[in-house]
């Protein structure tokens, strides 16, 4: 007997650490509900890094934020990834939603959910200013070297009507495809037409073209979460139809 009393003496103090341990559980049971978003912060004005900061920012962001508010989340933590990982994101878990001016496709419909729209877009042909490329049709891109971004509607559009005829060059992000326009490597860059207009603006770049795609953007979730989506779509219902929503196209789209 008295051989065995150290090991109830452990046994006492192990199960005493257990119950503190669970006791710290419970009392962090009261977790801040944590919204995760998935976006690729080369977009503006729709998501972008502020220039002085570096915090991500944008149309977008503020906009998920103000759903997330209204749906009862705590806060909202943004995960900054190329454009093309944002779909295997979604689908492996890793972020709970993504808003990155994505625009609802019949092929991406197959492997996610998408809300309702929120957002039209073309996509536009930039080029250097000075450059004297004039384009009145995409025929007239056949036989230029093409930037485009990895996994967007502008990749699959030139892709298809250009593949044959012209150079293709794929970056992972908008910010390496107007960088590469900006030192010559690519002559154009097809991108959605907002943002062509804010790249216009703030390099030395103009849209001499644009495709009329007629594209809308929706904000994903993994395919079948029917409760996410359904809260999203109708806080994003309110604040459409809200000052809410004047009040961000103002802020950052200026008119
Ligand atoms: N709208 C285009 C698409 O869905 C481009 C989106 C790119 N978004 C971004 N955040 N880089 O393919």
């Amino acid at each position: 007997m008295k051989g065995k009393s150290p090991y109830i003496g452990v046994f006492i103090a192990v199960s005493l650490l257990l119950a503190v341990a669970a006791s710290g559980c419970i009392s962090t049971g009261t977790k801040e509900k944590v919204l995760v978003v998935g976006t690729s912060a080369d977009f503006p004005p729709f998501e972008y890094k502020n220039a002085s900061n570096g915090q991500i920012t944008g149309f977008d962001i503020s906009l998920i934020k103000l759903i997330a508010k209204k749906m009862g989340y705590d806060k909202v933590e943004v995960k900054d990834m190329d454009f093309d990982s944002l779909i295997p994101a979604l689908q492996t878990g890793k972020v709970d939603v993504v808003i990155a001016g994505m625009t609802i496709t019949q092929e991406r419909e197959k492997v996610v959910d998408f809300s309702i729209p929120y957002w039209e877009a073309d996509q536009a042909v930039l080029v250097r200013k000075d450059s004297g490329i004039k384009v009145s049709s995409v025929d007239d891109l056949k036989g230029k070297k093409i930037g485009v971004e990895k996994g967007t509607t502008g990749a699959i559009y030139v892709k298809k009507h250009l593949g044959n005829s012209s150079t293709i060059k794929e970056y992972p992000t908008y910010v390496a495809a107007t960088e590469a326009l900006l030192n010559g490597q690519v002559d154009a860059v097809v991108l959605d037409s907002p943002v062509a207009k804010m790249f216009s603006k703030k390099y030395s770049v103009e849209i001499v073209y644009t495709i009329k795609t007629g594209e809308h953007y929706g904000i994903a979730v993994k395919k079948g979460n029917k409760k996410l989506l359904d809260g999203i779509n109708n806080a994003l219902k309110g604040i459409m139809n809200s000052p809410e929503w004047n009040k961000l196209v103002e802020e950052y789209f200026g008119s």
